[in-house]
């Protein structure tokens, strides 16, 4: 049996950035799979903001995460042996395949890929991220014709796909994002109406300029100042779905509250915060509109792939200094 490196867990980024000693390589000899059990190697790792959040230990929708463990994160594997009448040898299966090389599972959780599009496809548009999308902006936000969308984060993995599904709902939409590159793509290919760029500064001006009506749905993924000059601009019944707080996470353990929060009492609004898993029962179904879509042109996705397993931690703190161009996965 094949030895497996595994990168685990070795401290708790509380208020601070990653940092490389967050992280420990290790080697694990790999146990031949029981009655019931498969073999598996990783191709590939997805990555997202929210495994911070799981390193911290302030989120309790996952369970803790202890010095020790295996990072936690999701990937594609092959199955390379079998002894689960579910899977045989070859299949490609997605699923929380943690930050190893190999390893033995019973199946559980795992989501055989089965997909027209490239099987990458399964971490990214099809994957957490795209799903998050959907569900956020049509089940949270529920945007109508002719409403303004404003997503924040919309270069990302996340807020690239919320963009163009609103488009598709018929919507004018306008992005946040960081530096000229990211917001040219957005117009250019995304087909999102405008973007702003905040690193340019007066987000606010920018948003007012550019939502001359009032802003109707707000998708966040990033909280803190951006947030509050969103909410400054609101129109009468708005709509702001709570996806993310990526910009609290090199500042402290709690995002700071947004001052402009009683706009929502002049605007008559609804802020709601949700959580995708919610809606788990629905992927399969929600997966295939997806791909529709990008079948029929009109959605596309970006995918960052970055190689060598060995590169695991540094490829998530691209995520943190705006370094990926969509989707961050890793081929190992
Ligand atoms: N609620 C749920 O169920 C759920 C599910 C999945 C994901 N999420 C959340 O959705 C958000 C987006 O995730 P993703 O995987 O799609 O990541 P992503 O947007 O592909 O990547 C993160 C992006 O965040 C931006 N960013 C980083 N630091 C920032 C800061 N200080 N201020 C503003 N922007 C900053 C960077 O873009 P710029 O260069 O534009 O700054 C970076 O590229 C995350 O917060 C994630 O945790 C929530």
């Amino acid at each position: 049996m094949p030895t497996s490196r595994q990168w685990l867990l070795n401290g708790h980024p509380r208020g601070r950035g990653i940092e490389d000693g967050d992280f420990v390589l290790a080697e694990k000899e790999v146990s031949a799979p029981g009655d019931g059990e498969i073999l598996l190697k990783t191709l590939y790792l997805g990555f997202d903001p929210a495994q911070k959040g799981w390193m911290e230990n302030i989120a309790d929708y996952v369970a803790p995460m202890a010095i020790g463990d295996v990072m936690r994160g999701s990937g594609i594997s092959e199955v390379v042996e079998s002894r689960h009448p579910g899977f045989a040898a070859g299949d490609l299966i997605m699923g929380s395949t943690g930050w190893t090389e190999w390893h033995v599972s019973d199946g559980t959780g795992l989501v055989k890929i089965d997909t027209a599009l490239p099987p990458t496809a399964m971490l990214s548009v099809l994957g957490t991220t795209g799903v998050t999308a959907y569900c956020g902006l049509f089940k949270v936000a529920r945007p109508v014709a002719g409403d303004t969308v404003l997503v924040s984060g919309a270069a990302g993995a996340t807020g690239s796909v919320v963009g163009q599904l609103a488009k598709i709902a018929g919507c004018r939409v306008v992005g946040i994002a960081g530096g000229e590159d990211k917001c040219r793509w957005l117009v250019d290919e995304a087909g999102y109406d405008a973007a702003i760029d905040y690193k340019a500064g007066d987000v606010r001006r920018q948003i007012r300029d550019h939502c001359p009506g009032g802003v109707d749905v707000i998708f966040d993924n990033v909280g803190g100042a951006i947030l509050n000059d969103m909410l400054g601009e609101i129109a009468t019944g708005a709509r702001i779905a709570i996806c993310g707080g990526i910009s609290r996470y090199e500042t402290g353990s709690l995002p700071a509250g947004p001052q402009n929060y009683f706009n929502l009492v002049f605007r008559r609004g609804t802020m709601a915060g949700f959580i995708v898993l919610d809606w788990a029962a629905e992927f399969p179904a929600i997966r295939k509109r997806l791909e529709g879509f990008v079948q029929d042109g009109r959605l596309t996705y970006r995918e960052d792939v970055q190689q060598g397993f060995e590169n695991a931690p540094a490829t998530l703190k691209r995520l943190f200094s705006g370094q990926n161009r969509g989707k961050q996965l890793l081929q190992l």
